[in-house]
């Protein structure tokens, strides 16, 4: 096999997909192919599903119905290729350098590769002047950084990332979503959730628009801005508040 196909695991073809918790219908006949390339961006308003869905497709979640298909030439093994950052990561009791070093341990990586490997992340993520502090006393900018090497150092192709700036500041902000630029540049697909228009218009080549559960809108980036066609993605584009209408979950 070559090179490139031993770690291809797209596309991802979601097939109504619903997901249910605690006496409600949360995700809702949800259907998708993820192909090879663009950056998704999962947008939608506060409660709409987005993390459910993300949690869904890296198979942290188990659907109530409906399929979860990895169709590429490793789809065999499909864990192994994925990774995922969530909001508020959870660090190990070490250092910085050791929480990178720990993730390729765990994939077997022998140690010399291994030191090669966590230089280069600690430099990319610009984490190097930190490489020996511990990761707790990080602030929550440099550990969602630290986040990020940790799951770029396995040279995932794929990698769901979830609300990965919500708690930071416009600069951390910025500073993160230059790293998940230079991880898509290096060829690892890139699919993320966000509720924030901005950070939307700066980083998806595709938008998935969610509401109540449901996928509303699936289309390139450039025709979602400008000509929604989903009615509620177009309030939501123009900041309009969309309302969570809670009888609409339960089951019948
Ligand atoms: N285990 C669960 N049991 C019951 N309800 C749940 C469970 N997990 C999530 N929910 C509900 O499902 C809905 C969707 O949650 P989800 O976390 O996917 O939303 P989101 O789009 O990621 O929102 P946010 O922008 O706030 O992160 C919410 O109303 C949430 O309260
Ligand atoms: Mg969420």
């Amino acid at each position: 096999m070559s090179e490139a196909l031993q770690n291809e695991i797209l596309p991802l073809e979601i097939e109504e997909l619903t997901f249910e918790a605690g006496g409600k219908r949360l995700i809702k006949e949800v259907t998708h192919k993820f192909r090879a390339g663009p950056r998704t961006v999962i947008l939608g308003p506060n409660g709409a599903g987005k993390s459910l869905l993300l949690r869904l497709c890296h198979g942290l979640l188990k659907p109530a119905s409906g399929k979860i298909r990895w169709c590429g030439a490793a789809a065999d093994d499909p864990a192994r290729h994925q990774a995922m950052v969530f909001q508020r990561p959870v660090m190990l009791r070490r250092t910085v350098a050791a929480n990178i070093d720990y993730a390729l341990s765990l994939r077997g990586m022998d140690r010399d590769a291994r030191k090669v490997r966590v230089e280069k992340m600690l430099e990319s993520t610009g984490l190097s002047r930190l490489a020996n502090s511990p990761a707790r006393v990080l602030s929550f900018g440099e550990q969602q950084k630290l986040a990020l090497a940790r799951a770029w150092a396995v040279k995932p192709r794929v990698l769901f990332l979830d609300e990965p700036t919500a708690s930071l500041d416009p600069a951390a902000t910025h500073a993160i979503e230059d790293v998940i630029d230079a991880i898509h540049k290096a060829g690892t697909r890139i699919i993320m959730t966000t509720h924030d228009l901005g950070q939307a218009r700066r980083i998806a080549d595709e938008v998935l628009f969610m509401h109540r559960g449901r996928l509303l809108e699936s289309s390139p980036a450039d025709a979602f801005f400008e000509r929604p066609e989903d009615e509620q993605a177009r309030a939501f584009i123009h900041g309009e508040l969309l309302w969570w209408d809670q009888p609409e979950t339960r089951l019948q």
